[in-house]
């Protein structure tokens, strides 16, 4: 029988219906407006396209958007010095600077210069701390990991007591997204286990997964036989594989899913899966930092 698919579009569409109630709950109760800065340095295609993206939608849930494009070369003082005065700007909740950033800035620099209370995207050092402490520690999560894990929240997958395998080790998905479902409490309590270029015996490991989320941007690395039946498979990878005819690009999860797609309960699609919940988590971390601002715990 065929899995279910779960449509990150479709749950993206839910949530960014409940942001826009909070929007106007934020503009009732405290006439203030969630506020975004995204700051776009060079012009590389693919982080042009994602950062329109966000600006549409922080636009359609009525927020104060700011887009900053800086030129590819800007020092790495200036950018720093730009950061700052966002920090400084109250009308500003969240700041997010798209990665990758050109070489001779330092990346880790500009993620440490911004406040770590208006850093929506989850990755400032004291975020990841306050991640890693859990519970009423945890202030913004990174969006990618975040969105998987509503994925998995909202399609009604057990996850206490849950075999999970992740498959890869980033920092911005693999390691956060480990330690989110293992944390104790609601949204947690899994067990979980994180494979990597390193393991022997990947497909066993993936072999006895209820839920396998793959993260390593390799196109058809995961195997249908490697897949339990029922599981619940989360492809995270966005490979280009081609063009079409138009020349649009052509994308691949890391998961060979028409044949998984044979053999699991429920798969995300590639695209459509976990790519439309980044941003839904961008906007919800955007709106938890206004309300923050507010005085509001959230
Ligand atoms: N580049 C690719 N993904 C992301 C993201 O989630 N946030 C930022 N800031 N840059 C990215």
């Amino acid at each position: 029988m065929s899995a279910e698919l779960l449509s990150g579009t479709a749950m993206r569409r839910e949530i960014l219906a409940e942001l826009a109630a909070e929007v106007q709950s934020l503009q009732e109760q405290h006439g203030v407006r969630p506020g975004l800065v995204t700051i776009l340095v060079g012009k590389n295609p693919a982080s042009v396209s994602y950062v329109s993206l966000k600006v549409k939608t922080a636009l359609e849930l009525g927020f104060h958007e700011v887009q900053e494009s800086l030129p590819e070369t800007i020092s790495e003082a200036d950018l720093l010095a730009a950061i700052e005065a966002w920090n400084r700007d109250p009308s500003i909740h969240g700041i997010l600077v798209q990665l990758p950033l050109p070489p001779h800035i330092d990346e880790k620099k500009v993620i440490n210069a911004i406040d770590p209370d208006k850093d929506v995207d989850g990755f400032h050092p004291v975020n990841l701390g306050r991640m890693v402490l859990g519970g009423e520690e945890a202030r913004f999560l990174p969006c990618t990991p975040a969105g998987i894990r509503e994925m998995l929240v909202r399609s009604g997958t057990p996850l206490a007591g849950a075999e999970v395998v992740v498959v890869g080790r980033s920092n911005i998905v693999g390691k956060p997204i480990a330690l989110m479902l293992a944390q104790k409490g609601p949204g947690g309590d899994a067990t979980v286990t994180c494979v990597h270029t390193h393991t022997r015996d990947l497909a066993g490991h993936c072999k006895r997964a209820d839920i396998l989320i793959v993260a390593a941007g390799k196109p058809g690395l995961i195997k249908p036989e490697w897949i339990k039946p029922g599981a619940t498979v989360i492809d995270v990878g966005v490979n280009r594989i081609g063009e079409s005819a138009s020349g649009k690009a052509l994308l691949a999860g890391d998961v060979d899913f028409a044949g998984a797609r044979e053999i699991a309960g429920k798969i995300t699609p590639v695209p459509g899966g976990v790519g439309p919940m980044t941003i839904a988590m961008l906007m919800k971390n955007t709106v938890r930092s206004a309300w923050l601002h507010c005085g509001e715990k959230r």
